[in-house]
């Protein structure tokens, strides 16, 4: 049975069907499917189109449905079109002709696009639960780290030096504004479509408010042409989604770096590393290069979907259809990614001591020019001495906290012998705490903020 077979006269040939077919996508929707349909079922039974019996055999009728489904023993069958053909055919073998009513004064064009909606209404709380872990977990490793230090890069090259708790902590930032962009993402999901009919809206008298609060959206489409056609929730939720794997990507790539023998600052837990086929020794973070290699596929999921939404005329086209495939994939991607990294990180090793030996002196050279600073040499000037400091220091092929005191006072007389105190790098982490510093009391203060103390 399809919902359209009336004006045709032969079937749609098998090969179309199966391409026009979308029921192995959206048949996650089933129950939201049948939320929609209980709730449309009231809409129109209050407007007077359904009689009380029949609104309470289509009410029963769907929850025999629900039930069908959440017990896994919903059968589909060859001419289930859609996951919308499919409840409303399984609704009709159970209760007759009056679940031919249920469609009335609908489309599958308002009713996809709330299922949809109810759909994503429901990931979002679990993306953001899956991202919070993760948040936990980095949380947890910055106060285990407590006062190690580590070199701090900028262009890949040593820097200054930082806590590792700042590093642990500086990953948890941005899934923070992930998380708070997916509630305001919610606003613009949380918007009822439904009785925008197939385009031109509903000729019954439908109280489409109360129609929202009983599926719990929190306001109402404006315009029935582009209530159908919206799928800027898609796409918004997509650049989550991409944003996420973002983030994440940049977050395991420095994993990656930092197991490598090179760096030496992590060793993976076995049960988060991978080995090699061929070489016995290795220990691969397959893990994390997982995590940044699917940023990749999630931001080919959000440019798909803009692409197909590109130049589309008013209203439903059938190119929507492709909407739902890469939202779930996205959603799948990162629910499969985030738990492991959480996990991942909660039993990672760290290597203090190769972490505070990567710390050389030179990335003191900043320090040097604020102690001149602090003797009255403008920075300016300062800055290019620390830096002829760190030119003789190379000449020489001797590290700057062992270069003699002449050596200085050859470049500026400014300089003294408390020069040498500048060479602890702790010292420097703790001069600087100011907000988001990376001094040990700032980094508290960010950790009992972050957790709303
Ligand atoms: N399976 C369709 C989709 O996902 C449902 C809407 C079908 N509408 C239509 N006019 N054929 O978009």
């Amino acid at each position: 049975m399809t919902l359209w077979g009336g004006r045709f006269s032969t079937k749609l040939n098998q090969q179309a069907w199966d391409l026009n077919s979308s029921l192995p996508v959206d048949q996650r929707m089933a129950l939201q499917d049948i939320d929609g349909s209980l709730a449309w079922a009231g809409a129109i039974h209050q407007a007077g189109v359904l009689a009380d019996k029949e609104h309470a055999s289509i009410a029963l009728g769907l929850d025999t449905v629900r039930k069908e489904f959440a017990s896994g023993q919903f059968i589909f069958q060859p001419s289930d079109e859609d996951i919308h053909t499919a409840v409303e055919r399984r609704l009709t073998e159970l209760i007759g002709d009056a679940a031919g009513k249920l469609h009335t004064g609908r489309s599958r064009n308002d009713q996809v696009a709330t299922d949809f909606r109810l759909w994503m209404l429901g990931a979002i709380p679990e993306l953001q639960s899956a991202l919070k872990n993760l948040q936990n977990a980095l949380v947890e490793r910055a106060e285990l780290a407590d006062a190690t230090i580590m070199p701090g890069y900028t262009h890949l090259q040593r820097a200054q030096p930082i806590l590792l708790a700042h590093w642990w902590l500086s990953h948890v930032q941005p899934l923070q504004r992930d998380v708070e962009r997916l509630n305001d993402l919610v606003k613009r999901v949380s918007v009822l479509p439904l009785g925008s009919g197939a385009l031109a809206g509903v000729p019954f008298e439908i109280d489409r408010v109360a129609l929202a609060e009983s599926l719990g959206f929190a306001d109402v489409s404006q315009n029935s042409l582009d209530a159908v056609s919206d799928r800027d929730f898609a796409a918004e939720y997509l650049f989550c989604a991409s944003l996420i794997g973002i983030h994440l990507s940049k977050l395991a790539e420095q994993i990656v770096l930092f197991t490598s023998a090179e760096f030496g600052f992590f060793e993976l837990a076995d049960a988060f590393s991978t080995g090699s086929s061929l070489m016995p020794q290795k220990k691969n973070p397959d893990v994390f290069e997982l995590t940044r290699g699917k940023a990749g596929t999630l931001l080919g999921l959000l440019t798909g979907l803009l692409a197909a939404l590109k130049g589309l005329p008013s209203t439903y086209d059938k190119d929507l259809q492709e909407d739902k495939a890469p939202v779930f994939q996205a959603t799948d991607t990162l629910l499969a990614i985030l738990p492991v990294i959480a996990e991942a990180l909660r039993t990672i090793t760290v290597k203090a001591e190769r972490m505070r030996n990567a710390i050389d002196s030179s990335m003191l050279a900043t320090d040097l020019a604020d102690y001149l600073v602090n003797k009255g040499v403008p920075f300016r000037k300062a800055h290019e001495v620390a830096g002829r400091v760190v030119r003789a220091g190379g000449e020489r092929n001797v590290s700057l906290e062992k270069m003699p005191l002449e050596a200085y006072q050859a470049e500026s007389p400014a300089f003294e012998a408390d020069v040498y105190q500048v060479f602890d790098p702790m010292k420097s982490v703790e001069k600087r705490n100011a907000i988001g510093g990376t001094s040990l009391q700032s980094v508290k203060n960010q950790i009992k903020k972050i957790k709303g103390e």
